[in-house]
């Protein structure tokens, strides 16, 4: 199968590579010049583990390739992926789709045989209608099926879950559209992985009903991580006492410091906003958004409530930045609401994270970049940890004390375990275990 995927983010490299890994023909198309270029050098314009490996491989392969020229793709291709952005339109929480229709409109001009035209990015309901009657408008010949495709991979862990989905989700009444569409995802069908097959406009809603209920089921761990710190109970073993029932189930029960991220935060406000114009309200996914908005800011008023309230002149140091480990991706990460919160309060802020700097230092001020864990804890009055990369978990304590101001600790992803700080000598704060310290 020859594939295009037009968009080369996150998702689009990806799914792009995973595919000619598969066997099919795949050329990444984006408009980003300093992208192709990177990746035509051999170097990935984003951090995600083992994705430079894979992508070198089918590079050699001769089954992955990279280009500008999305006229040409198109033209060669049988199936057309749309990977583009959909961020949050600014002012209304909408989600923008003008990268989707421009898109869309450049793939019509270029289509010359039947082509199956496959939505990836997380769109509202309705956005593969609007897609068909434009790619007609501009190309009333084009011999063309429009069907939806979400993905659902999680950044930090994109190739696993792409090859190994817990489903894949196919959104089209089209024949042709659905064998084409099997042809493509037949080495994860022999694999048991699950296809499903559906309508257009379920499949779309299907991506942001899920985005929306792991959304709220962060957020109500986090509202009883609230109520743990004030009745004395441990959040942790709140989580693990329902996760244990299998309707609930294990995952997204970690309480921290409020979602963030490329998806979670825009496609929560587009639901709210699609339910809201369909005048059919989705209560709880407000409630879930304003919660989460209310609770970033908190955790700066946790923090100087370890300061008796006054963070004037502290020194802060902040270990992780990007919404989650093992990604680059900085999107509405919790710590930049954080670190403006912590700096109007007066603080001083140093951070240290393994990946997030080069995108951080273009979206913060006033903040001091550091080398590693350790300088990060130089002079701090404070150490917040905010992600919970693999390389915070095991520092050495009596080092870290030895490099503070004052040994004070304040984990909001519950990395460590109160007893072993405090053996340490730490003052220790965490999320939804009750402690009672303060300087
Ligand atoms: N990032 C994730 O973890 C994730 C997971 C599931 C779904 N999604 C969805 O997938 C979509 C893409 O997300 P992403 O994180 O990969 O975005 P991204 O911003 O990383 O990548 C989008 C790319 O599309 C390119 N682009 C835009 N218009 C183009 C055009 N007309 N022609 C060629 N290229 C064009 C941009 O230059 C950019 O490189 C979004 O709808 C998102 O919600 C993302």
């Amino acid at each position: 199968m020859r594939i295009a995927m037009v968009g080369t983010g996150y998702v689009g490299l990806v799914s792009g590579a995973c595919f000619a890994d598969f066997g099919h023909h795949v050329t990444c198309v984006d408009r980003d010049a300093g992208k192709i270029s990177a990746l035509l050098c051999g170097e990935m314009p984003i951090f995600e583990p083992d994705l430079d490996r894979l992508v070198k491989f089918n590079v050699d392969a001769g089954r992955l390739n990279f280009s500008m020229d999305l006229a040409k793709s198109v033209a060669e291709a049988e199936a057309v992926f749309i990977a583009v952005g959909t961020p949050s339109r600014r002012g209304d929480g909408h989600a923008d789709l003008s990268y989707v229709y421009g898109a869309a409109r450049e793939i019509a001009k270029a289509i010359r045989k039947f082509t199956v035209v496959i939505t990836k990015s997380t769109v509202p309901v309705g956005t593969g209608d609007e897609v068909e009657r434009i790619i007609r408008e501009e190309n009333p010949g084009a011999d063309v099926t429009v069907v939806s495709n979400p993905e659902f991979l999680r950044e930090g862990a994109a190739i696993r879950d792409f090859k190994h989905p817990d489903r894949i989700v196919v959104g089209t009444e089209d024949e042709r559209g659905r064998k084409v569409m099997t042809e493509i995802y037949r080495p994860l069908y022999l694999n048991q992985a699950p296809i499903m097959f559906t309508g257009r406009r379920t499949a779309e809603l299907i991506k942001y009903a899920a985005n929306a209920f792991l959304a709220t089921k962060v957020t109500f761990i986090n509202e009883m991580a609230d109520l743990a710190e004030k009745v004395g109970a441990n959040v942790q073993d709140v989580a693990r006492g329902i996760g244990m029932d299998n309707r609930i189930g294990s995952k997204f029960l970690h309480a921290g410091p409020g979602f963030g991220g490329s998806c979670f935060p825009k496609d929560t406000r587009a639901l709210i906003k699609t339910a809201q114009d369909h005048d059919a309200p989705t209560r709880i996914v407000e409630a879930v958004l304003a919660v989460n908005e209310n609770r970033k800011r908190a955790m700066a008023r946790k923090v100087a409530a370890v300061f008796g309230g006054n963070l004037r002149g502290k020194r802060i140091g902040i270990l992780g930045l990007t919404f989650k480990p093992n990604t680059d991706d900085m999107r509405e990460a919790p710590s930049l609401s954080l670190i403006v919160a912590l700096q109007d309060m007066g603080a001083r802020i140093q951070a240290y994270d393994p990946e997030g700097m080069p995108q951080a230092r273009l979206e913060l001020t006033d903040v001091e970049y550091c080398d590693g864990a350790y300088q990060c804890a130089q002079n701090a009055d404070a150490l917040i940890i905010v992600t919970e990369w693999e390389e915070f978990r095991a520092l050495d304590f009596a080092r870290l004390k030895n490099e503070m101001a004052s040994p004070v600790i304040v984990d909001l992803r519950n990395i460590y375990r109160p007893e072993e700080l405090a053996a340490h000598g730490f003052l220790y704060e965490s999320v939804g275990r009750a402690s009672k310290i303060s300087v």
